[in-house]
């Protein structure tokens, strides 16, 4: 091979208990765009991705939708599949956690690890939750989960326990000695502070569904899910099988340089992967970097919000290039970022159709309109200092752009190449060629000469630059300016002035036509048919398995909520009767209420019903004391998100001052009781 140096890429495996979003679209396009750019860089490149399949929420997700848990994942998956290939998705393997293959790796990692001492039986009452597949150690029964705010369901197993205690130490000693391991540091320092924190054993099977790999020898236990998940990234290259091709490509690829995951499924990837891998004694991934979320009106783009926009309303309008390249420069990598429909049309028009389409068409034309479609010798006498400035330019953004696309600084690398672009389309509005061609002295045929070689010389740099992000637009450029197949560009040689003299152009095509205005309309109206659709099919499946269940019982077998919505045509259930005790709106908004995190918690010394408290609420982290202490211990309130009146003159309660209020409901004969969120909300959202 000509370069023996290898990048193994992945994705998270996604759940297949949602349709795919644009959330779905960042992760699998920023890989997609390393993958392509490793290959172009001569790098032997294995891309995966892949669903993840098993688990409760997926069981109970299948029973909704009235079909078997094999159905509903094959359909979903090869939903998956289906957009990634549209999305030009260059993906080496998909990986399905219901395949052979994977199903043999995982028992093998378990059996590893049991082999090992690593695993051993115990039994675990308490609570549990569905969603996050999560032990969660409160004493109350239906007590919100700390990590998503869902009620938890009361189960009693005998379970297989993980000695994740046993790795605690190990784990520090291997985030101390490789720094790049959890990237960005932030999240580094979470995960680091977490583990410091303390680690209990933790539960690697369930006894309560069906629907996962059985546990060898013990098929009444299914393996944990995230176990099983996590697996994903080694079974896909073999780990478990004895075909001497697997072991080599295990061997070849194994361990992964990336594994590019959200940011909150650090946790899993950070603490649970590693510590599996240590106990098993197999290599590390090199690298685990966390993205921030793609929010929607302001809040995570998620199903359980009803908030997700869906890639194929953008792929059926605009295109994937005008999605991957959105998702790349519009969101800081590392940081949330916001999806809008509107933003989405104007870097459509500004930055492509406006920018590298429009100089893509103007040179492209003028060269095939004054030298019959051959690209033209620059002339030497006929050169001026502009020329050259686009010539030094051109260098110098090869360089910048490589390194910041090398960084992941995907929004910033684009930047610099589309600075270029503005560059050129200046240039050529400064020395005007249309009027140069009309002038027929032999100087002015070499200075537009010069012109539209610099200018189609710096198209094609900016074309090689930002293939691996817009492939569909760049690969047709590139035939257009006579270079044949992209494929076979290599991006470590690329420099000033290699385009070949006199090179025959391809038939010249508009590739990114404007939007116009309308388009924004277009897409919102698709996205609301497209949920009013999946949400009558929600309804159908609901109706269909809510006559499964007795009247009064939640699907948990829990007593049901009130909170059954009124149809719109019946009375509303409380009519107000008097209205001299409503305050007006304005007066409610003067109570600044806000999503906090509380980050630190503590008894107060000599009071026994207060906490100390530290809540982040976006703009600053304030010291809140609050009577909380008899219902809730400290550390269990560490991470959880609560609401905060914001805007209450501070006071002082035993010495500390109290700047801000936790929002509870207070019960005439019981406990007070936090109020959250059943959805994840962003820290200093506005309550209104
Ligand atoms: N199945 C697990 C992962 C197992 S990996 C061994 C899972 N699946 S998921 O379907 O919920 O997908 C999670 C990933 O999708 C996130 O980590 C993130 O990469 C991507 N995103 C989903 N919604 C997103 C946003 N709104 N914004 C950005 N990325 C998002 O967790």
């Amino acid at each position: 091979m000509d370069n023996p140096e290898k990048f193994y890429i992945t994705t998270p495996i996604y759940y297949v208990n949602a349709r795919p979003h644009i959330g779905h679209t960042y992760t699998t396009v920023v890989c997609d765009a390393i993958a392509r750019r490793q290959r172009m860089m001569g790098v032997d490149t294995w891309f995966l991705t892949g669903t993840d399949e098993h688990g409760q929420k997926i069981e109970r997700s299948a029973a909704a939708a009235g079909c078997s848990p094999r159905e509903f994942v094959d359909r979903v998956s090869r939903e998956f599949r289906g957009l990634w290939d549209r999305m030009g998705i260059t993906y080496d393997d998909f990986i399905r956690t219901t395949e052979p293959r994977h199903v043999r790796g995982v028992q093998a990692m378990f059996t590893r690890l049991q082999e090992r001492g690593y695993i051993y039986k115990g039994s675990y009452s308490g609570q549990y939750c569905v969603s996050d597949e999560l032990y969660v150690d409160t004493a109350e029964p239906g007590a919100p989960c700390p990590e998503c705010g869902r009620p938890t369901e009361t189960v009693q197993e005998e379970n297989y326990f993980f000695k994740l205690s046993a790795m605690e130490a190990p784990l520090l000693k291997y985030y101390s000695e490789h720094p790049d391991f959890i990237r960005p540091e932030t999240r580094r320092n979470e995960v680091i502070s977490f583990v410091r924190s303390g680690l209990r054993d933790l539960s690697v099977s369930r006894t309560s569904f069906k629907w996962g790999i059985p546990v060898p020898n013990d098929p009444k236990h299914v393996i944990y899910v995230w176990l099983d998940a996590l697996a994903n990234y080694m079974t896909a290259l073999g780990f478990g099988s004895d075909d001497p091709k697997d072991r080599r490509k295990l061997q070849r690829y194994w361990p992964a340089d990336v594994h590019m995951i959200g940011k909150e499924i650090v946790r899993f990837h950070c603490v649970y992967w590693p510590a599996f891998l240590l106990a098993a004694d197999l290599p590390l991934p090199k690298s685990i970097i966390a993205h921030g979320w793609l929010l929607f009106e302001e809040s995570k783009m998620s199903k359980s919000r009803g908030n997700i926009v869906r890639s194929e309303t953008i792929l059926d309008t605009l295109g994937q290039d005008a999605l991957r390249y959105f998702l790349l420069r519009e969101i800081v990598f590392g940081q949330d970022g916001s999806f809008s429909f509107d933003a989405l049309v104007q870097r459509f028009n500004s930055d492509l159709a406006n920018g590298i389409g429009n100089l893509a068409s103007r040179t492209l034309s003028m060269i095939s309109r004054y030298f019959e479609g051959e690209v033209p010798y620059p002339s030497t006498s006929e050169r001026i200092p502009a020329d050259e400035a686009i010539a030094r330019l051109a260098d110098q953004t090869i360089a910048d752009c490589q390194a910041q696309f090398e960084q992941f600084q995907f929004s910033r690398a684009l930047e610099t190449a589309w600075s270029l672009v503005a560059a050129v389309n200046k240039y050529i509005v400064e020395h005007e060629p249309w009027a140069v061609a009309e002038r027929e002295d032999k100087d002015s045929r070499a200075r537009l000469a010069t012109i539209l070689y610099t200018s189609a010389e710096a198209l094609r740099v900016v074309t090689a630059l930002v293939h691996p992000v817009i492939p569909e637009a760049t690969a047709r450029i590139w035939t257009q300016l006579g270079l044949g197949d992209i494929k076979a560009l290599d991006l470590r040689n690329l420099a000033w002035g290699q385009m070949q003299l006199g090179t025959k152009l391809g038939t010249v095509e508009p590739v990114f036509p404007r939007a116009d205005k309308s388009m924004v309309e277009r897409m919102q109206q698709m996205e609301q048919q497209g949920a009013a659709e999946s949400a009558n099919k929600e309804d159908e499946a609901k109706a269909a398995t809510a006559e499964a269940h007795p009247a009064g019982a939640g699907a948990q077998g829990q007593p049901a909520t009130q909170a059954v919505a009124a149809p719109s045509s019946a009375p509303p259930a409380v009519v107000p009767s008097e209205s001299e005790n409503r305050i007006a709106i304005d007066d409610f908004l003067k109570v600044e209420l806000r999503v906090g995190e509380i980050k630190v918690a503590e008894k107060v010394k000599g009071a026994d019903k207060l906490l100390r408290m530290e809540v982040d609420i976006g703009s600053e982290v304030r010291q809140i004391v609050a009577g909380i202490a008899k219902a809730y211990e400290p550390e269990k309130l560490i991470g959880r998100k609560v609401v905060i009146v914001a805007n209450l003159q501070p006071r002082k309660l035993r010495g500390l001052e109290s700047n801000g209020m936790i929002v509870a409901a207070s019960l005439e004969d019981g406990l007070p009781v936090l109020a959250g969120f059943l959805e994840d909300v962003p820290v200093g959202a506005k309550l209104k």
